[in-house]
């Protein structure tokens, strides 16, 4: 097991993005770039996640190698997800291709997946590491929101109201996916946005029945169209369809959103939040604070330790989905 002597000073820093991309990464990772430069670190970017670390793709980041990406969409670094790093052994390969190039700490922008990464690399091996969360799925503790989520919640609206007009000219129910494969963060945000008359989300069981009802009750009193929202990870939304055009009669149509909420330049409080962010990463490692998680808690920057971070429950999630049924 390698083992690291954490109270020297670190003087290169590597930085990764890793898992689902989403808006502001960019933002996040030319923040982080800038801030350590301006304390003196040598900066270096690892290509393509976790995978791309065991492959030894690691460039070396300059002030200008962040030029012009403050408003763009995706990362620079590229994105993917790794099963070789997933076990210790892979772990073990990525400690000793960044000792090779002299890293001495790791900043991950990440979700649930990456930071339980970025957690072992410090819990079980020393190598000091610091979280980012970077995911439109908000589904990380120690932080209002996550990097890309407001600008993906955003994105699906607008798709959304385009999809209200047609709903409404053509008299019909549609069921619409949005992402979310254990986290209904994003649906109930769209859902409540939207106006939409009804919510599935992967954390709550749904009774359909309930809900083809009250769309029949609705018509009955002369309601012509309907928007459902269903997270990805909640259920067949084809199948919801059917189901609804069966019990109801009403015309039925199934859209997925997918991976378009993922792109997209973002929105102002993205690039301020990661750009935040960033910078707190840099205080973190100036201060030799490692294996902790950063977020922006109610206006202030917090940081807790990996454990902490990850399993987020979303607190408000029965009221916002009862608030989509009374404003039905
Ligand atoms: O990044 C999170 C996320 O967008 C989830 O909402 C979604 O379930 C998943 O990634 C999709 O992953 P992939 O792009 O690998 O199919």
């Amino acid at each position: 097991m390698a083992i690291f002597n954490t109270n020297k000073k670190p003087k290169k820093i590597g930085i990764i993005t890793s898992g689902g991309d989403g808006p502001g990464m960019n933002a996040a990772i030319r923040s982080v770039v800038r801030c350590g430069l301006k304390y003196g670190y040598e900066m270096a970017g690892i290509m393509r996640g976790y995978a791309g670390l065991l492959e030894e793709e690691i460039v070396s980041l300059n002030h200008r190698s962040v030029s012009n990406i403050i408003n763009r969409g995706g990362t620079i670094l590229k994105t993917a997800r790794s099963k070789e790093f997933s076990d210790d052994e892979g772990k073990e390969k990525a400690i000793e291709i960044l000792k090779k190039h002299r890293i001495d700490a790791l900043i991950v922008i990440g979700g649930d997946g990456s930071y339980k990464g970025a957690a072992r690399l410090w819990e079980k091996f020393g190598f000091p590491t610091i979280g980012l969360p970077g995911t439109i799925d908000n589904d990380i503790n120690g932080t209002d929101q996550t990097i890309g989520c407001h600008t993906a919640v955003n994105t699906a609206l607008d798709a959304i109201d385009k999809i209200r007009d047609t709903a409404h000219s053509m008299e019909r129910v549609f069921i619409i996916e949005v992402m979310g494969n254990k986290s209904g963060y994003i649906a109930v945000e769209v859902a409540l946005g939207a106006g939409a008359e009804d919510v599935i989300v992967p954390e709550r069981p749904f009774d359909f029945e309930r809900m083809c009802k009250d769309i029949k009750d609705g018509n009955t009193r002369g309601k012509v169209s309907w928007m459902i929202v269903v997270a990805e990870g909640a259920g067949k939304g084809h199948e919801i369809a059917n189901t609804v055009t069966t019990m109801t009669g009403l015309e039925s149509r199934f859209v997925v959103l997918g991976h378009v909420q993922r792109g997209g330049v973002p929105t102002g409080l993205d690039r301020i939040l990661a750009t935040r962010l960033g910078a707190a990463a840099i205080d973190c490692i100036r201060r030799q604070e490692y294996g902790k998680a950063i977020g922006v808690l109610q206006d202030e920057i917090n940081v807790i330790d990996f454990k902490d971070a990850t399993h987020k429950e979303f607190k408000h999630l029965d009221e916002f989905c009862n608030l989509v049924k009374i404003l039905t």
